[in-house]
């Protein structure tokens, strides 16, 4: 997902002993204890990491009791300790991005309300990056490459499963791929999470459907081309999170409705 040019990091622990369970193309199940991380920084100069980063926000997903508790720390400037968010703040950020141009913006850490308003499916609070098809992909490790599914077996944190069954997502910033593809590919990684029937009651009720999986005629992306461009374009969407517009994401989106057929 976007998230104001921000890099992230994301980490994964299971306790000793315990393992992941698939369960089909979506989120498995983690074990009690598990805790999902994710790191927001920028590089002080994208074009050497070398150069340092800025730590702004680390959020976590901490499973207790069968449930998911969210919650996300600030880190002070001096990159020493974080504390827990309770209400919404903003904060400046500065960096060079990998064109070398300085960039500046108010970057938005989101008040707990806010984190299940994304993370929620029936009303359960749920992570929503690790599902099996977004992790299906080949990673480099130890100069080896191997796919993300398989390695989380190897290591057995995962319960050993046909990864031959799970789907596949495109990146869609791979120009390879097919534009129809990409386009979806964004729309699902950055906007389904609202706009799903199963998700936050708000935005569900505008009808869309941006997941992946939906055969186009059921999105009712064809029926409101310009709407998701101008939406976009105006930085009113995502909604929540972003006070930049991705203009790469835009441009995508853009090339996705308006030049090219959509299939
Ligand atoms: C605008 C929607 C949105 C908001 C608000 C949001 N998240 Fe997320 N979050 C996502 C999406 C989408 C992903 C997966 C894609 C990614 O990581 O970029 C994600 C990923 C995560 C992850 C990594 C595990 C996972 O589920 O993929 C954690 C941890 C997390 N979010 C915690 C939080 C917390 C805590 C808050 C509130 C402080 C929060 N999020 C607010 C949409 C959101
Ligand atoms: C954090 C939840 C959230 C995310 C993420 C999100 N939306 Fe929305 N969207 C909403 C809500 C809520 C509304 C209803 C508008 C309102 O209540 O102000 C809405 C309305 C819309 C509308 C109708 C606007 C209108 O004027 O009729 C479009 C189109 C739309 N969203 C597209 C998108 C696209 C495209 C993305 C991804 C780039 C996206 N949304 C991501 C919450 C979200």
């Amino acid at each position: 997902m976007f998230s104001n040019y921000a890099e992230k990091q994301r980490l994964v622990k299971v306790p000793a002993g315990e393992q992941i369970i698939y369960n089909g193309n979506g989120i498995p199940t983690f074990p009690e204890g598990s805790i999902l991380a994710e790191i927001f920084f920028y590089c002080n100069d994208a074009r050497d990491v070398s150069l340092g980063k800025k730590v702004i926000e680390t959020r976590l997903f901490i499973k207790a009791d069968g449930l998911w508790n969210v919650a996300t720390y600030v880190w002070n400037d001096t990159q020493t300790d974080a504390v827990l968010v309770l209400d919404g703040l903003n904060k400046s950020v500065s960096w060079i991005n990998k064109l070398g141009n300085n960039r500046s913006i108010m970057y938005y850490i989101p008040n707990p309300n806010e984190c299940v308003s994304c993370h929620q499916t029936n009303k359960q609070v749920l992570p929503l990056g690790p599902s099996m098809r977004n992790l299906n992909i080949d990673v480099t490790i130890n100069n080896q490459a191997i796919n993300q599914l398989q390695y989380p077996q190897s290591i057995e944190i995962i319960h050993p499963f046909d990864e031959s069954q799970v789907s596949q997502i495109v990146d869609y910033y791979d120009t390879n791929a097919p534009l129809s593809a990409r386009g979806r590919a964004y729309l699902d990684m950055n906007c389904a999470h609202c706009h799903n029937p199963s998700g936050w009651s708000r935005p569900a009720r505008e009808g869309y459907d941006f997941r992946y999986e939906t055969a186009v005629n059921d999105t009712k992306i064809l029926n409101d081309k310009e709407k998701i461009k101008e939406v976009i374009q105006s930085g009113e969407m995502t909604y929540l999170g972003i006070t930049v517009v991705d203009q790469e994401g835009l441009d995508l989106i853009v090339a996705y409705i308006i030049v090219y057929k959509i299939i």
